[in-house]
């Protein structure tokens, strides 16, 4: 639970902070509620600065969980794809952390890798931006492109990935990615 409590937090941080950086929003009153419960959650758990680089690291895979909205609600992948607008947008996915969920290529309505949100300088959420077409960190101006992997420092590595899954009734799972980037051949930073 206090895992779901902090990444709705971050998730509301952004939505505060950055909202015009979002490309695509829920409605309203979904967005009303994550608001107040994040604003909530920030106050007890002291968590609107940028996390040391060492928090990001984990060590055991996380179980895969299927994706949730912003009010909770599993996220399924139809609607997903129209609510985005097709642009990335976020979720909360492994270990209650924010992840973005992309677009398919080639008419496809979802990529199979997700990107944890949480830029690998010091923890601060990127946000896409879909003038430029990249993610952007706010607190120091890192960027990645469209696959996470990193154009300019100070984030020293991409961001994490990982896979992406449908159930049988069509919803979003995230699993682990416990195997090489493809992005660059190397071994995957998030699961050392
Ligand atoms: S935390 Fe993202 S660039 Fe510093």
């Amino acid at each position: 639970m206090a895992m779901r409590a902090r990444g709705l937090a971050l998730l509301a941080f952004v939505t505060m902070v950055c909202r015009p950086c979002f490309v695509s929003e829920l409605p309203r009153r979904s967005l009303a509620a994550a608001a107040a419960a994040g604003s909530v959650a920030l106050a007890l758990l002291k968590v609107p600065g940028p996390a040391p680089a060492s928090a990001l690291v984990t060590k055991k895979p996380p179980k895969p969980v299927v994706a949730q909205d912003k009010s909770f609600q599993p996220v399924e992948v139809a609607s997903w794809a129209q609510a985005s607008k097709g642009q990335p947008d976020l979720v909360l996915g492994l270990r209650g952390d924010p992840y973005f969920l992309l677009p398919g290529k080639d008419g496809g309505a979802l990529r199979n890798f997700a990107l944890r949100a949480e830029c690998t300088h010091l923890g601060c959420l990127a946000n896409w931006n879909r003038v430029v077409n990249k993610f952007v960190c706010p607190c120091h101006g890192s960027e990645y492109d469209d696959q996470g992997k990193v154009l300019k420092g100070p984030a020293p590595q991409s961001l994490a990935l990982a896979h992406v899954e449908l159930t049988e009734t069509q919803k979003v799972r995230l699993v682990a990615w416990t195997e090489e980037d493809f992005r660059d051949g190397s071994e995957p930073w998030w699961a050392a």
